[in-house]
């Protein structure tokens, strides 16, 4: 009861940035909208100057990431999704598929390949949100496709230990929320996507694709038997289209995006590329526990320590007095939070998303400072105990 009252005190510091978004996420420190000033608009996305650009995204995204050498990096139409329905509509069919689905979007890549591929040889591994499904379980001489960092509800793959060097089957891997903020064994992963909103804070539209030797040599060698609309289509007569991965995008890019997503990359190169990125979602999360364990009202939703997210940190509230609601009560109390939390300017977009059970997410990628989240923190206490007081 003590610190419930305690927290009534309307904290005194704010945070500078009050975005703590899941997507599109925060913009990187100190960007405005002059960081466009030099974004060939206005021209064709084929002319010279246009096309550097886009492949400049493609090589400073690989050289801060660290895709190996052979692995090929494209930016295509429809942001992540698009990347990913691409690389099931041009890949799956092949062989069997083990399908994994932990929260809202790896549950929509299980629609797209047993509901609209109708794929005949599915093997869906599910599980609730906080979980995992059991990672041993999957056969890698299938194909499968998973997301690495369950948006969602912060559950993350802790690893690439369960895929073998040496599996026959490819490992498509929806990678929005996790590539530039947790470590990727690519060499592990044939396929890999994600959108410019995300992690770097980026403007929406584009997805990135990258593609191991392996998954290019499907691409070659296997010819779906469904019809590839032209903005799925990675190959022609057999040979995969090398345009796509040096600039040639298949359709018309936005070119203030581009110019915004080569600014999040020269910033993420400024702080020291990867690891650069790494340590700062690192921080943020470290803040989340230390308060989080000394909380009397919250909690985790990622029930094993290892598959916790640093970016979309979802939060349950755990006060006997919220637990004991149901569902419609919870996402009230949670409403009630937020909504305090929107008129104050201290955190938007923080409410958990609406598929998942109600609690709060707040991303911590490398775009958000630190001490932006510590005060917020302090914020949260200070909302639950208003709302529990009404
Ligand atoms: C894991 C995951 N996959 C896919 C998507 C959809 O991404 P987009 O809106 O970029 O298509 C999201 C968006 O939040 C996501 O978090």
């Amino acid at each position: 009861m003590s610190t419930v009252l305690a927290a009534l005190e309307k904290p005194t510091q704010r945070p500078n940035v009050p975005h703590f978004s899941s997507g599109p996420c925060a913009k990187r420190p100190g960007w405005s909208p002059a960081a466009l000033n030099d974004a060939v608009v206005g021209r064709s996305h084929r002319s010279k100057p246009g096309k550097a650009k886009l492949e400049e995204v493609i090589t400073l995204s690989k050289e801060i990431l660290g895709i190996p050498e052979g692995y090929r990096l494209g930016i295509v139409p429809a942001s992540d999704t698009g990347a990913v329905e691409m690389a099931l509509w041009s890949l799956l069919g092949e062989r069997g598929v083990d399908v994994l689905g932990w929260e809202s979007f790896g549950k929509e890549w299980v629609t797209d390949i047993t509901k609209q591929l109708k794929l005949g040889d599915v093997r869906v591994m599910e599980a609730g949100y906080g979980e995992l499904p059991d990672l041993t379980k999957v056969d890698t001489d299938r194909d499968v496709v998973f997301t690495w960092n369950g948006t969602t509800s912060g559950v993350r793959v802790p690893d690439g230990e369960w895929i073998p060097n040496d599996r026959k089957g490819l490992t498509i891997c929806d990678a929005t929320s996790a590539v530039f903020a947790m470590e990727l064994p690519w060499s592990k992963l044939d396929v890999v996507t994600w959108s410019w909103q995300k992690v770097l804070g980026g403007e929406g539209g584009h997805g990135m694709i990258a593609l191991s030797p392996r998954a290019v040599a499907r691409l070659e060698s296997y010819k779906p038997s469904w019809p590839l609309p032209k903005i799925f289509r990675m190959s022609k007569g057999g040979k995969v289209i090398e345009g796509i991965f040096v600039g040639e995008t298949i359709n018309t890019p936005s070119m203030l995006a581009v110019e915004d997503a080569l600014d999040s990359l020269r910033w993420a190169k400024s702080i020291g590329g990867l690891q650069g990125l790494l340590s700062r979602s690192k921080a943020n999360l470290d803040a989340v526990v230390e308060w989080q364990a000394k909380s009397a009202w919250c909690g985790f939703l990622a029930k094993e320590e290892k598959t916790r997210s640093n970016t979309s940190i979802c939060l349950a509230i755990t006060s006997p007095e919220v637990a004991a609601l149901d569902a419609a009560g919870k996402a009230e109390f949670v409403k009630k939070m937020t909504s305090l939390l929107e008129k104050e300017k201290v955190a938007f977009d923080i409410a958990s998303y609406r598929d998942a059970p109600p609690g709060l997410r707040v991303w911590g990628g490398a775009t958000v400072e630190t001490s932006d989240m510590k005060a917020l923190l302090a914020w949260l206490d200070y909302a639950f105990a208003v709302a529990s007081a009404k």
